[in-house]
């Protein structure tokens, strides 16, 4: 199951609200069109292309196009909401139960769409973090070696529940955290940038390594994109370079 049933059921209840106003659009894709000819600012997401990743080792060509299946659904979704909240607000409507609740829903697709960009971009690599690097260096201050990252980040995601295990840096004092994410909303570090992101959701490994998340940990650590990893570090810490 991808989406928690407590969201989804909240989600139905504000969308079956809305369709008794006549403002909820069968087709998403209409909606969001509809909107374009508005003066509202709204920019549409459009899903990225991650075909380059099929034929990575340890990642079934057909576990990755349900992936990018999935993850097209959360750019739909965020165009889709950020739409109806519009028409909603056009209408006068931002005190009503609907609008509130896909409000409050918003986050979790637009964090879903972000998250799995992140991934998908941090994956696809064939050589290791370059020891030289100073993401590899202030790994190894603070953890003692870039084992000790590893095992640390590794713990992260191997908890149980569904979500992220995401390496963060804190922008204020530049220390580094292996935080774990709750679906796709939860327990992010405000102002935080994320430096590598490995997607836990059931989705992401059972369908080729069933129960064995330890399996499919393994392989994400062998595909890690690391040259993508280090420019995210050093792009937040232009002095460190
Ligand atoms: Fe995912």
């Amino acid at each position: 199951m991808h989406r928690s049933p407590i969201l989804v059921s909240s989600l139905s209840a504000a969308l079956l609200a809305l369709s008794a106003s006549s403002l909820v659009a069968q087709e998403p894709a209409a909606q969001v069109h509809q909107t374009e000819v508005r003066p509202t600012g709204q920019i549409e997401y459009k899903a990225k292309d991650f075909s380059h990743l099929f034929g990575m080792p340890g990642f079934g060509d057909k576990l990755l196009k349900d992936h990018f299946t999935l993850y097209a659904g959360y750019v739909k979704n965020t165009n889709l909401l950020t739409s109806i909240l519009n028409d909603l607000a056009a209408d006068g409507k931002q005190r009503m139960p609907p609008w509130a609740e896909i409000k409050r829903r918003f986050g979790w697709e637009f964090d879903g769409m972000r998250l799995h960009e992140l991934y998908f971009e941090n994956l696809g690599g064939r050589d290791p973090i370059a020891k030289s690097s100073p993401l590899y260096k202030k790994m190894v201050d603070q953890w003692g070696s870039f084992d000790g990252w590893k095992n640390d980040f590794y713990a992260t995601g191997i908890m149980r529940g569904i979500g992220w295990a995401i390496l963060y840096q804190d922008k204020e004092t530049g220390q580094l955290f292996n935080i774990w994410i709750n679906e796709h909303d939860l327990g992010h570090l405000a102002g935080g940038t994320p430096l590598l992101a490995m997607d836990v959701w059931e989705h992401a490994y059972m369908p080729q390594y069933g129960l064995d998340r330890a399996a499919y940990i393994e392989a994400f650590y062998k595909n890690i994109d690391w040259r993508v990893v280090e420019k995210r570090y050093e792009s937040a810490n232009p002095k460190a370079v």
